[in-house]
């Protein structure tokens, strides 16, 4: 389809490790590193599953797809991308000490703002969208969140970022300042990212237990399931705490669309309910929240995403049982099947995402790359959506929540 006929595309999950990024970790001798193996090819070692034996033992390949940006462009431009939202992988700055992380994230926002921003504006117009807007390249920057970060050092870290044109949000990985996304000293960088009008993208890197068998499977548990987990468990402590009743704006982009949570919220909000240790902690009952968070639309099947889309749709309908009850109803009627545009509210919070340069094309597969083409079509298979929401997913939702049109 030609640039100008077919909807806005942004990717709001996509990563670079800079070259400051990856000089760090070629200086490591422990993971996270960056290794030259026998035949000289580098190759990235990051999670602890790539430390001990067998197929995920040696890591991944790492080439100039992970800090040239003229590879960022080419790939997008492949996938009719129009624009970027970029944030350094994993695992950030968890690594470092304190002193150096603090001063690692100040270098790598400017390295970000300046890989974003001086993209040229004839190089951009090449894109129909910015064209008007001059830019095609977008950041999360990072924070020094490592146990040992003054609050006051993190906050000075959020201002830099808000100072910065090309940077819209942060990344943040599970572990806050090393005690979680649930951890009070937390509060007051809430507080600041959400006065700062920032997004945060939570992203996962350490995984769950995955090993409850012998058999070697390479990156495929710690990647399907251990990921995703780590997501649900962090976010639902973070509800659980009563962040998001206290900071109603935070806006919070979850990775790989907040794994199993959205398929195991009414558990939880059960298991709450019958639990009196927590049962009136929260201002809402658990799904509500689900509708006051972004999410990635980073799923690979039509099926998943509209299972996200459902729960976040109905989940302002969990205030009161009543309240449910009638939405049951509703939907018992097919009226809420019959979606004129707009009609599903959850349509509002999913946005695509690649997760560029991870999954890769394997040898042979050619120039596209079926781990785009799956979300893609995930978002085109969705049953119940029209034009206009697909349109959302594929762009505008982004350009609403970055304010990528200014
Ligand atoms: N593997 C990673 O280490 N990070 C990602 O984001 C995806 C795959
Ligand atoms: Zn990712």
């Amino acid at each position: 389809m030609p640039a100008s006929t077919r909807p806005l595309l942004v990717d709001v999950h996509t990563h670079i490790y800079t070259p400051t990024y990856v000089d760090l970790l070629r200086k490591r001798d422990q993971v996270p590193k960056v290794v030259r193996s026998n035949d000289g090819d580098e190759r990235m070692i990051l999670l602890k599953e790539e430390e001990g034996k067998g197929a995920s033992a040696s890591g991944r390949p790492i080439g100039p797809q992970y800090w040239d940006r003229a590879e960022k462009i080419r790939f997008m431009d492949t996938h009719g991308i129009d624009v970027s939202v970029i944030s350094l992988a994993n695992p950030w700055l968890d690594f470092l000490p304190p002193d150096e992380a603090v001063h690692a994230a100040s270098a790598l926002n400017s390295e970000v703002q300046a890989y974003c921003s001086s993209y040229g504006d004839a190089q951009a117009a090449e894109s129909s969208f910015a064209a008007q807007t001059k830019k095609r390249l977008f950041a999360f920057g990072s924070l020094p969140l490592v146990p040992g970060v003054k609050v006051d050092e993190v906050l000075e870290a959020v201002q830099q970022v808000k100072g910065l044109s090309h940077l819209r949000g942060i990344v943040m990985g599970t572990k806050g300042l090393g005690k979680g996304l649930d951890d009070p000293e937390m509060e007051p960088i809430y507080e600041a990212v959400a006065a700062a009008g920032l997004v945060v993208f939570v992203h996962p890197h350490y995984g769950i237990d995955t090993s409850y068998g012998e058999q070697d499977n390479g990156h495929a548990l710690p990647l399907g399931l251990g990921f995703p987990f780590e997501t649900t468990i962090a976010i639902a402590r973070l509800i659980l705490a009563g962040v998001l009743d206290r900071h109603p704006d935070l806006k919070l982009l979850l990775a790989h669309s907040a794994g199993a949570l959205p398929a195991l919220s009414s558990r939880l909000a059960s298991c709450i309910a019958h639990d009196p240790h927590v049962k009136d902690r929260l201002q809402h009952d658990f799904r509500y929240y689900l509708g006051q968070l972004w999410y990635d639309a980073v799923t690979y099947g039509p099926e998943e995403l509209a299972l996200v889309e459902r729960v976040v749709s109905r989940a302002n309908n969990y205030e009161s049982r009543d309240e449910q009850l009638a939405f049951v109803d509703r939907v018992n009627d097919r009226k809420d099947l019959l979606a004129p545009e707009g009609h599903f509210p959850g349509v509002e919070r999913i946005l695509f995402g690649t997760d560029h340069p991870f999954f890769p094309p394997l040898e042979g597969e050619g120039d596209r790359w079926r781990s785009v083409d799956e979300n893609l079509d995930a978002i085109a298979g969705v049953a119940g959506w029209a034009d206009g929401e697909r349109a959302r997913v594929m762009g505008l939702n982004a350009v609403d929540l970055f304010g990528l049109g200014i």
